[in-house]
């Protein structure tokens, strides 16, 4: 065929690390849960916004700065996202990459997160902590979605690089990762366990 695609949307996904990832998950999953039981300001918060679950987004959104476990994911999440930017061919030279905000998400059975993007960031991702088999996976819309005006629907049946969404599924231990403008979602939990996970965006200067 003569034709070639361009202006491609790459998605990032790969494990943090080769070994010890249940040993770091558990010790991972109890701070969560301490965030949680000690962060009051973020619980009221969630019960606004982020129905059935907890989030940290917008009290204690900088986790990195304060515990050395999240400092040390900060540490190995930084190499993750050194790789996907030198894939995405961005100029960095000369430049500081560093996170941003890191943050806990907590959902357990019906909470979910609606379409969004990450504001005052360039590359954002999430870090599977407890994933509960059957637990909704990240999923992320066309950027062209809303240009597609007058354009039929795709075949049901059409290659998945060519459809409108994709979901990655919640894989404890991987790190997904994608450019912070790139609207998603998390579906609402139909299990009956809790989903966590650990949000973070980066910046450069
Ligand atoms: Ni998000």
């Amino acid at each position: 065929m003569p034709v070639r695609s361009w202006f491609a949307t790459q998605l990032y996904c790969a494990p943090l690390q080769r070994t010890g990832l249940a040993r770091l998950n558990a010790e991972l999953a109890v701070e969560c849960r301490q965030v949680r039981d000690y962060d009051a300001a973020g619980r009221r918060w969630s019960a606004k916004h982020y129905p059935g679950g907890y989030t940290s987004y917008a009290s204690m959104n900088e986790l990195h700065r304060f515990s050395s476990t999240f400092g040390g994911l900060e540490q190995k999440l930084q190499r993750h996202v050194l790789a996907f930017a030198r894939h995405l061919e961005l100029d960095l030279r000369g430049r500081t990459v560093r996170m941003s905000d890191c943050w806990v998400n907590i959902m357990p059975p019906t909470a979910a997160h609606s379409l969004h993007i990450h504001p005052l960031s360039f590359i954002s991702g999430t870090y599977y902590v407890a994933t509960p088999r059957g637990c909704p996976g990240l999923k992320f819309e066309d950027p062209r979605l809303s240009n597609f005006m007058a354009a039929p629907p795709r075949l049901t049946s059409a290659r998945p690089a060519h459809r409108a969404h994709v979901t990655y599924p919640a894989r404890a231990g991987n790190v997904v990762l994608f450019e912070s403008w790139l609207r998603h979602e998390v579906p609402p939990n139909q299990v009956d366990d809790e989903r966590i996970s650990i949000s973070f965006n980066f910046n450069w200067s």
